[in-house]
């Protein structure tokens, strides 16, 4: 698998502590690794979870933090904040996707790692929300599960078994960058599923199996539901996308 220097940084048992998801710090390095992050940008974070990504930016990229989440409190993340050492640079807020705090234009930047998928698979919340949030020149970026391409029923057929109506919001690389490009309120900079996706989501399919329960209780089964996912996907048909964008000046 490919190297992820600024990762290896970081202590493994903090990031499964607080992870939430396929290891967020993959996923925000690879992502960063195409947009430009400088130190006294403001970037918003959303769907921060337990802010391990927020944690990241800061202490990679200098920027200034909005951390952003629904299910997981501010409180709670701003004592991980301080705990890292970073709350001066990270500013948790606790704020649903479609009623968000912030002016028009605030942010240099706005990301988010695996949560676009639960509120960002319509054809409005680009256009109305999301693509708003940058001021002009700003950057966007986003990870998300999905599909090596689009299929008839909307899933291979080795995972009818397992599929469920959420996952409808599992599209293509190529679906993402449509539904962004067509609005031509940006450019996309780049987009495509990231190498060795599958590689990536096994370790927190294993760590499910043990600690799912544990840590969120019984998510309708989901303690040993994405190591099933994975192994029935024998055509390797599922991946996680990542699509980074830029608004005209
Ligand atoms: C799978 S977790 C990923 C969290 C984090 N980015 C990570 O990778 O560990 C999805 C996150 O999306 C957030 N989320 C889901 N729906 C949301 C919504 N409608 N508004 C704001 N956040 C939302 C949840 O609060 C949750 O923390």
């Amino acid at each position: 698998m490919k190297n992820y220097p600024k990762t290896e940084k970081y202590d493994q048992s903090w990031i499964e502590k607080n992870w939430m998801g396929p290891n967020p710090l993959w996923l925000a390095e690879d992502l960063c690794g195409h947009l430009d992050l400088r130190p006294g940008m403001k970037v918003l974070d959303m769907g921060c979870g337990k802010g391990i990504t927020s944690v990241f930016l800061a202490k990679e990229y200098g920027v200034t933090v909005f951390a952003n989440d629904l299910w997981i409190s501010a409180s709670d993340n701003l004592r991980r904040f301080e705990e890292a050492g970073v709350a001066g640079l990270v500013f948790p807020l606790h704020a649903e996707a479609h009623s968000l705090p912030y002016a028009e234009g605030f942010f240099d930047a706005a990301i988010a790692i695996d949560c676009y998928h639960y509120f960002g698979a319509c054809e409005s919340y680009f256009p109305d929300v999301f693509s708003k949030l940058v001021k002009p020149g700003g950057q966007l970026g986003i990870v998300v599960p999905g599909l090596k391409k689009e299929f008839a029923k909307g899933y291979p057929e080795t995972l009818e078994q397992l599929w469920f109506p959420e996952l409808f919001t599992f599209h293509s690389h190529k679906w993402w960058r449509t539904l962004w490009e067509k609005t031509g309120l940006c450019e996309i900079t780049s987009c495509y599923d990231i190498e060795d996706s599958k590689a990536i989501w096994q370790p927190w399919a294993d760590w499910s199996v043990e600690n799912f329960a544990k840590e969120f209780g019984d998510g309708g089964g989901g303690d040993d539901f994405d190591a099933r996912f994975l192994a029935a996907d024998t055509n390797n048909d599922i991946v996680l996308i990542a699509m980074t964008a830029k608004k005209p000046i």
